[in-house]
């Protein structure tokens, strides 16, 4: 049997070198595996990023981003969209005062499940919209199904008949090596 393909431990580098990670580094370090969960993150910032890019200004949902909203946060700080974290757990107190000290601007909460806030979302002034799942516990389809959106990351995880999409073609279904979690399977979904 052919050896499993070795991951890479490029993601921590790159994010680790910069002086951004000082104010990152208290979210994941809440974590019972930082390094596994800022290679998720990253992973969804990396291959988010070049269609990003070809927006002018967007908004990004991440879904399922847990009690310290740490994707959102890894994207205020690496990009210029506006970033809202959708958990029914989010630790409200922690991030507003992590957002206080930090100066963080365009990252913003809802504590509740997405299936609650999706019209509330759609109704928001029209943007490209962009989603994450990162390890979502979400039906990632049930959830696309409804909001309005453009371009959505997602990676599996312990269920991945949920997290990835069984009704939609994805642009992209690959693994992704920089991820340090045993599943690093993504998909990147494009909206027809
Ligand atoms: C495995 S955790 C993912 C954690 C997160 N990605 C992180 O870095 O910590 C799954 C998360 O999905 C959230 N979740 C479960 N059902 C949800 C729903 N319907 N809407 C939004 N989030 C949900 C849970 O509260 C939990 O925080």
């Amino acid at each position: 049997m052919a050896p499993a393909p070795a991951t890479s431990s490029d993601y921590l580098d790159r994010l680790m070198r910069r002086e951004s990670f000082q104010a990152l580094w208290p979210l994941f370090a809440l974590a019972p595996k930082p390094a596994k969960e800022m290679t998720e993150s990253f992973s969804a910032l990396v291959q988010l990023r070049p269609h990003m890019a070809e927006l002018e200004r967007c908004r990004v949902i991440h879904v399922g981003d847990g009690a310290h909203a740490r994707t959102a946060a890894l994207f205020a700080i690496k990009t210029d969209a506006d970033n809202i974290s959708v958990d029914p757990l989010v630790n409200e107190r922690l991030v507003s005062e992590w957002r206080d000290r930090h100066e963080i601007r365009r990252f913003r909460w809802r504590k509740a499940r997405i299936e609650d806030v999706i019209d509330e979302l759609n109704a928001l002034p029209a943007m490209p919209t962009v989603v994450t799942f990162v390890h979502a516990h979400v039906d990632v389809d049930a959830v696309l199904d409804r909001l309005r959106w453009d371009v959505a990351y997602t990676l599996a995880c312990c269920v991945p008949g949920k997290q990835l999409t069984t009704t939609r073609t994805p642009h992209r279904d690959d693994e992704d090596l920089g991820v340090l979690s045993p599943d690093r399977r993504f998909q990147v979904l494009l909206a027809s």
